[in-house]
C-alpha cells in the first residue's frame, strides 16, 4: 500500500503543483505498462484514475517506474505559470529514456494539453500524444495511432462527458480515503482563472453513478469520500428523457425505472431503502423534487444521499463557492454526523473592488455574511480559504483589506498565491498585470505570516479537546506514531496504540500543537 496522506498531500499537491506518482499494482509479464504522473488539483488526480481504468481495459497495468513503462503520461496543470514550468522541466528528464526506447509513447494529458493543443506537439518534440480532459475515452485509439508512427491529438471538450459509467482504478489509494468526481468543468469565469478554458462547461454527473461509486467504496472498506468539483455548490442534476433511454452504464439502470424519475434518499426513507436493499439505493424509482415544484437534485440533496450510504463513511467535499453555498447545504452538514465539519471557501481577496475585477460576483460583506451563517449553523465548523495577492491594480489599502478580512475570519488553513497572469483569460485581455513582482512577493509574505499566526491560534483552540480521528497509517516522520485527520481536517499525530489500525476511528486527546498539526494520545 502506498503511504500517502491523501487528504493533505493531494490538497497540497493541487496548491503547490507538485506531482504524485501513481503506485504500482500487480503486473502480468506480458502486459503493457503505464506510468502516470499527476500535477494540479484533486480533479486531475481523480482523472488519472479514470485514465488507468480506460487503459486497463486495453491490457495495461500501471507501474511506478517510468524506466520500464511502455507509455508515460503526464497529467498536467495550467493554473499558474510555475505549474506549467514544472511540467516542461519534467519532460526534459524523459528525453534520455525516449532516446533509448524508440517505442516508448509519451503523452501529455489534462489542462496544459487543453490549453496548448497542437502547439505542445510543435514545442515538445518528444511528446507523441496530447489529450484534453474530456477526451480520455479516445486514448486507446490515440495510442494505436502513435504505434502506427503518427503523432496523435484529441482536445475536444464536451458538454456531457462525466465518465460516469467508468470505475476508477484507485491507484494512489491508502484504501481508506477516495475521491468521487461529481461534476466537471466550470461556468464561473473568474477573470484570473484558466479552468473554464481548460475544462470546459460545467456539467453534473448523474447521482445514481455517484451513489453506486460510494457504495462500492464502502463495500471495499473505504471510510472517507471527498466529492469533487470546481464549484460543488452549483451541482444540479435534472433528469431528462435521454437519461432513461441510453443503453449504457447508470443510464441503462435508470432505464429500469418506469416513471422516468429518480429517488432522493432522504432521512427516514434512507433507512427504509437501506433495509430493503442496502446496495441499490440508486436503482430505486421514486421521484424527487416532487412537491417542491422542481424536478432537480441540488448539492444539499446529493450530500444527504452520499451521507446515507454508510454512517461509518465520512463525507468531504471541495470546492465551495461563496456565491453559491446555501444555508440548505450548511443545515445538511449540521444534520449528519458523518459529513465533516470543514468547509474550504476561497475568498481570493478582502476588497470588494478587487473581487469585482476578479468577477467573483460577491462582495467582502457577502463573504463575511456567509462565514456568519456557517458559524451560526455549524458552530464547530473549521474554514479554510484561497487567497490571491497582487491581482491587477490592487492597491496597498486593498491588500490591507485582505489582511483585515483574514483577521476577522481567522481561517484554520489557507492556500496563498501571488497572481500569475494566464494567457487568454479575461484578466489577461482586459487588465494590466501591473503590481510589480517585488510588491506581490512582499504582500504574499505578509499574508503568509498572518495566516501562520492564525493557524497556530486555531490549532491551540484544540488543546485539551478530544478529536475523532480516522487513522490513515504510520506517520511519515516516525514509525512509532500514527497519523490521521480529524473531522475538522487537522492532521493528528499520536503514538501507535494496541488494537488500533488504519481505517479505525479513534478519539484522540490533543496535548500539543504545531502550526498545522495536532499531537495527542488515544483516550
Ligand atoms: N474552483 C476553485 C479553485 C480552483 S483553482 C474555486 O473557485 O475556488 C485553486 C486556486 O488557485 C484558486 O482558488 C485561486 O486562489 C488560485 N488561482 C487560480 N488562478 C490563479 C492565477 N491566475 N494566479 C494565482 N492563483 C490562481
Ligand atoms: Fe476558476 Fe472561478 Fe471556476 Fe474556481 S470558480 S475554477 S476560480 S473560474
Ligand atoms: Fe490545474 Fe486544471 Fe486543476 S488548471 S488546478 S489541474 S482544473
Amino acid at each position: 500500500m502506498l503511504e500517502i496522506d491523501l487528504a493533505s498531500k493531494q490538497h497540497d499537491e493541487s496548491r503547490q503543483g507538485e506531482a504524485l506518482i501513481l503506485e504500482n499494482k500487480s503486473t502480468l509479464p506480458n502486459q503493457r505498462k503505464l506510468y502516470i504522473e499527476s500535477y494540479g488539483c484533486a480533479m486531475n488526480f481523480s482523472d488519472s484514475e479514470i485514465v488507468a481504468s480506460i487503459l486497463s481495459e486495453q491490457g495495461f497495468s500501471t507501474t511506478d517506474s517510468y524506466e520500464e513503462a511502455d507509455v508515460i503520461f503526464i497529467n498536467t496543470c495550467s493554473i499558474r505559470e510555475n505549474a506549467e514550468t514544472r511540467v516542461r522541466n519534467r519532460l526534459k528528464q524523459f528525453r534520455a529514456i525516449k532516446r533509448e526506447n524508440k517505442n516508448l509513447v509519451i503523452g501529455v494529458l489534462g489542462c496544459m494539453a487543453e490549453r496548448l493543443k497542437a502547439k505542445f506537439l510543435e514545442e515538445e518534440k518528444l511528446v507523441d500524444v496530447v489529450v484534453g480532459p474530456d477526451a480520455y475515452r479516445d486514448l486507446p485509439n490515440l495510442i494505436a495511432q502513435v504505434n502506427d508512427g503518427h503523432k496523435a491529438i484529441n482536445v475536444l471538450l464536451s458538454r456531457e462527458e462525466t465518465y460516469a459509467d467508468l470505475s476508477p482504478i484507485r491507484l494512489n489509494s491508502n484504501g481508506i480515503s477516495a475521491y468521487i468526481s461529481i461534476m466537471r468543468g466550470c461556468d464561473n469565469m473568474c477573470s484570473f482563472c484558466v479552468v473554464p478554458f481548460t475544462r470546459g462547461r460545467e456539467r453534473s454527473r448523474d447521482p445514481f453513478s455517484i451513489i453506486r461509486e460510494a457504495e462500492e467504496l464502502r463495500d471495499a472498506g473505504y471510510k472517507e469520500v471527498t466529492l469533487l468539483g470546481q464549484n460543488v455548490d452549483s451541482y444540479k442534476w435534472v433528469p431528462h428523457p435521454q437519461s432513461f433511454s441510453e443503453g449504457e452504464g447508470s443510464a441503462g439502470e435508470l432505464g429500469e425505472s418506469e416513471n422516468k424519475s429518480a429517488h432522493v434518499v432522504l432521512e427516514g426513507e434512507a433507512e427504509k431503502e437501506n433495509n430493503s436493499d442496502k446496495k441499490s439505493a440508486h436503482n430505486a424509482s421514486l421521484s424527487f423534487g416532487e412537491g417542491r415544484g422542481e424536478a432537480s437534485l441540488n448539492f444539499a440533496n446529493l450530500l444527504e444521499m452520499v451521507a446515507a450510504v454508510s454512517p461509518d463513511m465520512r463525507v468531504r467535499f471541495s470546492t465551495s463557492h461563496p456565491k453559491d453555498i446555501t444555508n440548505e447545504v450548511l443545515e445538511t452538514i449540521a444534520k449528519h454526523h458523518n459529513i465533516c465539519n470543514y468547509i474550504h471557501l476561497p475568498v481570493q481577496s478582502g476588497s470588494s473592488r478587487v473581487l469585482e475585477l476578479m468577477n467573483r460576483t460577491y462582495t467582502r460583506e457577502w463573504y463575511l455574511d456567509r462565514i456568519k451563517a456557517i458559524r451560526e449553523i455549524i458552530p464547530t465548523c473549521t474554514i479554510s480559504s484561497d487567497i490571491i495577492t497582487g491581482f491587477c491594480s490592487e492597491t496597498e489599502e486593498e491588500h490591507q483589506e485582505t489582511l483585515s478580512l483574514m483577521e476577522l475570519v481567522k481561517f484554520e488553513f489557507a492556500y496563498m498565491y501571488s497572481y500569475s497572469e494566464r494567457p487568454g483569460t479575461p484578466a489577461a485581455k482586459k487588465f494590466a498585470d501591473d503590481v510589480p513582482e517585488d510588491v506581490k512577493q512582499r504582500r504574499l509574505e505578509e499574508i503568509i505570516e498572518l495566516q501562520q499566526k492564525n493557524s497556530r491560534l486555531r490549532a491551540q483552540d484544540r488543546l485539551g479537546k478530544v478529536e475523532q480521528v480516522l487513522v490513515e497509517g504510520l506517520s511519515k516522520k516516525s514509525k512509532t506514531d500514527y497519523c490521521g485527520r480529524s473531522d475538522h481536517n487537522h492532521m493528528v499525530i499520536f503514538p501507535v496504540t494496541e488494537g488500533v489500525k488504519p481505517g479505525d476511528y479513534v478519539n484522540v486527546l490533543i496535548e500539543k500543537t504545531t502550526t498545522a498539526t495536532l499531537i495527542g494520545r488515544v483516550v
